[in-house]
């Protein structure tokens, strides 16, 4: 501990007992979940170290938050989903106002937790209340395009969003702020009530956040629970009381939950999925500038991105330039712990270095070889990026989300292999072109825009900035998010219409001058 700068160090193990259900903050007082972090993994200190311990609670608490969700939403009648826009708005300002005050807290939780280095922590704070801020801004300008009147063969409607109703909330370990609040956030404020619960890693940091979310809200619009996903989600989904299941992780969670609604119909879903990104790497790239897209790409934050590079197709002219270069960049990085603002840290999933191990082995059983000289070394739990080529289809790496340091790389002579990868591929996010002619990419680009939902030109894939649509076809998302999408993807086109006549329109001039309906009005927030 000596050598950890002081603001950073992690004086006493945290012992976390308090969750959210109805408006009130209680304590569980059985069975504990021990939270370790993998980051004091040299020789000379114990391993793991015990960071806390934070509630598995049972199935009994996951329906009273299930049933204080439902209460809150009332079949859409609760105080919530029939409040009046700018009140969601100020309960949300008040929020962010307090989320604010604990940057330092979840910050150093974040780096302890996942392993993130201190300024992707802090990014991704900041980012997250961003996010909320723009959402708020967002849903202002929705609720003023929907506060006027169309008319349209003699009938007029005012055309709104409503809430869908109940929303499981469940976030991945790699972003367990951000791409939880992400959900959250636009869920909440389009009227919805929530139960959500951490993602597996990256549970404390929600700790500090508790009684901003108590003091914000109105009881039941916000249940935060902690435990085993099976334990919790499995009686939340059983009930048929959830209206939207928004997850961020893998398609295996996604479908196992799906399957416990008993009517699938009425089940919405809000889905970023796995995907296999892949890097494709024309002739005449820009070498310098693939190389140094390419390692952000594939490794910040050891490549533990849904986002990130995780297959190289380079082409056969090239290739050797490419890989010497590459190479000698990937071993000139550092390995450290995340206040060092190394890239690369040690993996939070204490059974990830042995999968990537396994991943490597089973490539190079196959005829590929390990490229860079550090390639594939481990000290405890930091693995060092393996370069791994020729790659093949016949590799688990080929095919598999490694969600880890290593990077497969192919060489191709004909556009075709990585197209025609792409098209078989489970996963249809995002991909990233290297090259310099007009005419070749012209075309490349219009088939690649039909594979995946971004394609990025010369630089790595990305989910940012916010304000642009992040989807998937085929395994890799179910719809979309953006500070714009997402408030669409929570709500649902609700409307009143009337015929045009004198009657209804002096009932309506009524409605709206007397300012007793939240939905007939006409003003809107600034
Ligand atoms: O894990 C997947 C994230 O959405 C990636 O987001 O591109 O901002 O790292 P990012």
């Amino acid at each position: 501990m000596n050598n950890i700068p002081k603001e950073y160090r992690i004086n006493n193990v945290i012992r976390h007992k308090e969750f959210l259900i109805n408006g009130e903050i209680d304590e569980w007082n059985g069975k504990m979940a021990d939270v370790f972090s993998t980051l004091l993994c040299d020789s000379n200190e114990k391993e793991p170290m015990l960071l806390g311990t934070t509630p598995l609670m049972s199935k009994n608490l996951a329906l009273k938050a299930l049933n204080s969700a439902s209460k809150a939403f009332k079949q859409g009648q609760g105080l919530w989903p029939t409040m009046k826009v700018y009140e969601r708005i100020n309960c949300m300002e008040k929020f962010v106002n307090m989320m604010v005050l604990k940057r330092d807290e979840v910050v150093k939780l974040l780096m302890w937790e996942i392993g993130k280095n201190l300024n992707d922590s802090q990014k991704e704070f900041d980012r997250t209340v961003d996010y909320i801020k723009d959402t708020i801004e967002e849903y202002k300008i929705i609720d003023r395009k929907g506060a006027n009147f169309q008319n349209s063969s003699g009938v007029r409607a005012l055309i709104r969003r409503g809430p869908l109703g109940v929303v499981l909330c469940l976030g991945p370990y790699n972003y367990p702020l951000n791409e939880t609040f992400a959900l959250l956030i636009p869920a909440i404020i389009m009227g919805n009530t929530t139960i959500f619960k951490p993602a597996k890693h990256g549970v404390l940091l929600i700790a500090p956040l508790l009684k901003a979310f108590k003091e914000s809200f109105p009881p039941g619009v916000v249940n935060i629970v902690f435990g085993r996903g099976r334990e919790l989600a499995t009686p939340i989904m059983e009930s048929g009381k959830v209206d939207v299941l928004a997850l961020i992780g893998h398609s295996s969670s996604a479908i196992s939950l799906q399957d416990l609604h008993p009517q699938k119909n009425r089940l919405r879903l809000v889905l970023g999925l796995e995907a296999k990104n892949p890097g494709i790497i024309l002739k005449d790239a820009d070498i310098d500038l693939t190389v140094n897209e390419c390692i952000s790409g594939t490794l910040s934050f050891n490549g533990q991105r849904c986002t990130a590079l995780k297959i190289l197709y380079v082409h056969e002219d090239i290739k050797e330039e490419f890989l010497n270069k590459f190479s000698k960049k990937v071993d000139e990085l550092k390995i450290g712990m995340p206040w060092d603002n190394t890239l690369l840290t040690p993996l939070p999933e204490p059974s990830k270095p042995s999968y990537i191990s396994d991943l490597i082995d089973d490539a190079t059983s196959l005829g590929a070889k390990i490229v860079n000289k550090k390639g594939g070394k481990k000290q405890k739990n930091f693995v060092f990026p393996a370069i791994l080529y020729p790659v093949t289809d016949k590799m688990k790496v080929y095919k598999e989300e490694q969600f880890g340091p290593v990077i497969p790389i192919v060489s191709f002579n004909d556009i075709s292999k990585p197209i025609d990868h792409m098209a078989s591929s489970n996963y249809g996010q995002q991909v990233s072109i290297f090259g310099k002619d007009a005419s070749v990419l012209a075309p490349i680009i219009d088939s690649l825009v039909n594979l995946v939902c971004r394609v990025n030109l010369n630089s790595s894939c990305q989910r940012g900035p916010d304000i642009y649509p992040f989807t998937g076809r085929k395994d890799s998302a179910v719809s979309t998010l953006s500070v714009h999408d997402a408030l669409r993807s929570f709500s649902i086109r609700t409307f009143v219409a009337s015929k045009d006549n004198e009657l209804n329109k002096s009932i309506l001039r009524d409605i709206i001058d007397s300012k007793k309906s939240s939905f007939i009005r006409t003003d809107y927030y600034l």
